[in-house]
């Protein structure tokens, strides 16, 4: 079974908006950029590797749409900082993320430290310097912060990235508490396993195949998969959401214990 194929229709309040994508030099990003993009959004496409996001914009302003990069270190609050100060966003999907993937004895602490700094203190760092522009603007915004389901459940050699993201989505929910009174909304989303071309080696093997037979439909999601929930999280058809979470994960969440 795979993902349908299905013409997206255009989600209220997100043409002309100025969006900003995170992490969108790979995978879910590229994927986010493109969708904003062709929802007729004004993309910044964000990430260390610069020319992978030039490449993408190059590639969205050839076929019609805004888009422009913008080089960010999540983890480094000063690099936020001057990469945001002159930028005012309406929507920001705030996607960087990365992980270590061994036993938690096994763990080094510069992993322990990469994980936090770029899944919990970057979606921070991020969403402040956000706010900041959409509180100077005075038109509110929203925040769609990238967790996980393993935020609400665990699973074996993934501590420091489970953390990162339980901790992703207390914030979300700190954030859309302080931040209603500015008409900024910050939700969480949270996929299951999503095929990326990062991880499509893994799944193709033995262990990956394993896996793929615990989630109750019993395929990997494709990036394609998240688009309802993001643009629903980041258009006006959202507009009485915050502080929500939406998991999108072919049943795994609910898979049998
Ligand atoms: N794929 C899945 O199955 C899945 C499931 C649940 C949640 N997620 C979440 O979805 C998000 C995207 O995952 P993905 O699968 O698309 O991963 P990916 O292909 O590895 O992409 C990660 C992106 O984050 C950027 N990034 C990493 N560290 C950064 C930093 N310090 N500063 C700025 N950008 C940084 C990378 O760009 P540069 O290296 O160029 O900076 C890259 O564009 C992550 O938050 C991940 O935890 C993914």
């Amino acid at each position: 079974m795979t993902a349908p194929e299905t013409k997206i229709p255009d989600f209220p309040g997100i043409a002309g908006k100025r969006v900003l994508v995170t992490g969108a030099s790979s995978g879910l990003g590229v994927h986010f950029a493109q969708l904003f993009a062709t929802q007729g959004a004004q993309v910044t496409a964000a990430a260390r590797r610069l020319d992978r996001v030039e490449a993408l914009c190059d590639r969205l302003v050839s076929e019609g749409h805004s888009a422009v990069g913008l080089q960010m270190d999540v983890s480094d609050a000063g690099s936020v900082t001057a990469a945001m100060q002159d930028c005012a966003f309406d929507i920001v999907i705030n996607n960087a993320g990365t992980t270590a993937s061994t036993s938690a004895l096994d763990h080094t602490v510069d992993d322990i430290d990469a994980v936090i700094d770029t899944n919990l203190k970057g979606v921070f760092h991020v969403a402040r310097a956000a706010a900041d522009g959409m509180i100077r603007k005075g038109t509110g915004g929203s925040i769609v912060n990238v967790a996980s389901i393993l935020g609400k459940r665990v699973a074996g050699q993934v501590s420091a990235y489970a953390a990162s993201k339980g901790g992703v989505m207390q914030l979300t929910r700190s954030l859309a508490l302080e931040w209603a009174r500015y008409e900024i909304r910050v939700n969480a989303l949270c996929p299951g396993y999503i095929e990326t071309e990062l991880n499509s080696d893994f799944f193709a093997s033995e262990p990956g195949q394993a896996l793929i037979r615990r989630v109750p439909q019993r395929r990997l999601g494709q990036a394609s998969d998240l688009d309802g929930a993001v643009l629903l999280l980041a258009s006006d058809l959202g507009g009485f959401m915050t502080g929500a979470d939406i998991a999108v994960d072919g049943g795994h969440l609910v898979s049998s214990l």
